[in-house]
């Protein structure tokens, strides 16, 4: 329990790791590269709930804003989860909630927020590539790039991030702080008290 987290996160925060801006300004290249490489191109988002929905939607938005980009772009989501309420990852991957758009040859690009052991990337590859699209690449915002147990190719790369558990824009610690605008190391008392 942490109940006494308030949604203020008041005394929670440690440090602030990226802003919303350093954020956005990483989401923007982010999206050239792949406006570059998915040019009258359709192009199918698949973002992986839930740590990913903030940069999916984003992601979408920066690519709407620069020009000559793919033909179409639709937006789909799945759910799956890795971590349970633990900080590290237990290795096993559940599928949640599946996609519901068709893949079979369709351009696919995952969208995740960060990559670190690259199991769960690793599953939704296979799970996915299963599907013969006709192309599957992914996009990970941020990179955790110590801890591989496997390598998986992540296409687009945002940032990287130092070898520490992180929250915010998105990512939880026990489903809390997901929705600050910024990515954050927390104090270590919250873990201590979870
Ligand atoms: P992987 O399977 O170890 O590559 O981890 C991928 C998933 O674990 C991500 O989609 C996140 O949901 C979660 N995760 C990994 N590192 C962190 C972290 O520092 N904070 C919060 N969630 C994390
Ligand atoms: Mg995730």
């Amino acid at each position: 329990m942490i109940a006494r987290v308030a949604a203020t996160y008041e005394g929670t925060i440690a440090r602030e790791i990226f802003g919303a801006q350093e954020i956005a300004t990483s989401i923007g290249r982010l999206a050239d590269e792949i406006v570059r490489d998915y040019r009258n191109m359709p192009l199918t988002l698949i973002g992986v709930l839930k740590g990913a929905l903030f940069v999916t939607a984003d992601l979408a938005r920066a690519i709407a804003a620069l020009p000559d980009g793919p033909s179409e772009l639709s937006i789909d989501y799945i759910c799956v989860s890795s971590y349970g309420n633990a900080s590290r990852s237990s290795g096993e991957v559940r599928l949640l909630k599946d996609a519901t758009e068709p893949v079979a040859g369709h351009n696919v690009l995952l969208v995740e927020d960060i990559i670190d052991n690259g199991l769960t990337l690793e599953y939704l590859r296979a799970l996915l590539g299963e599907r013969n699209p006709a192309t599957l690449r992914s996009c990970v915002l941020f990179d955790k790039p110590f801890r591989r147990l496997v390598q998986v190719p992540v296409e687009y790369v945002g940032l990287q991030v130092p070898d520490e558990f992180v929250v915010g824009y998105g990512l939880d610690y026990q489903e809390l702080f997901r929705n600050l605008p910024y990515l954050a190391q927390l104090q270590p008392e919250v873990f201590t008290n979870g």
